[in-house]
């Protein structure tokens, strides 16, 4: 009985983990705003190209959720969420105009 609990335990985890790998490799969309294009954030990118962790962004910048955070040009320009790395020192900053474009894609 004890057993089984374990093992059910582990393929517990194991489908668990498996899905959050998947969630990661899907790209999260947000949504175009008036003018500006939609905005796609690569978890691929940030995680295994720039080599960030999970809690360098979870939960302290974002939810684990898709559209649990409300994102605002005037909070990320004072430093929250995607502005707390796009600040001109460890990425591109996201108020200089030019770097609009990296970001919102049309
Ligand atoms: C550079 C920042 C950053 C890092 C590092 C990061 N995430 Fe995320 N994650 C985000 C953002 C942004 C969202 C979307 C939040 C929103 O929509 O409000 C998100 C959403 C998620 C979601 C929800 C996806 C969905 O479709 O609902 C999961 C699950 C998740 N992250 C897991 C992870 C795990 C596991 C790691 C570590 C391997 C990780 N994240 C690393 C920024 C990051
Ligand atoms: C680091 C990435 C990034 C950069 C750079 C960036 N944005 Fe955004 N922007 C976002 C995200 C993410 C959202 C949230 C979109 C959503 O919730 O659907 C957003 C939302 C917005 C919104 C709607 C919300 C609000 O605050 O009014 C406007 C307008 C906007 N951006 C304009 C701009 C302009 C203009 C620039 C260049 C000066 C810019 N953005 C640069 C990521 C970025
Ligand atoms: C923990 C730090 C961190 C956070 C938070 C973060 N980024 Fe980045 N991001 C980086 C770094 C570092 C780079 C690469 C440096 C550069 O290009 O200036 C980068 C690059 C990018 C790029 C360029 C893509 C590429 O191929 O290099 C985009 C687009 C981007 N980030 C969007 C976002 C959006 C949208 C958010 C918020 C939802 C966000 N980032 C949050 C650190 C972060």
């Amino acid at each position: 009985m004890k057993k089984l609990t374990v093992f059910a335990l582990a393929v517990i985890m194991t489908l668990s983990f498996a899905s959050l790998s998947f969630a990661l490799k899907k790209d999260v969309e947000f949504p175009a705003v008036g003018d500006e294009g939609k905005v796609v954030f690569s978890h691929e990118n940030h995680t295994e190209k720039k080599g960030f962790k999970c809690p360098d962004c979870h939960p302290g910048l974002f939810k684990m959720k898709k559209g649990g955070d409300k994102l605002t040009m005037a909070d990320m320009e004072a430093g929250k969420n995607c502005g707390a790395c796009h600040n001109g020192e460890k990425a591109f900053a996201v108020k200089s105009p030019d770097s609009c474009p990296k970001c919102h894609v049309k």
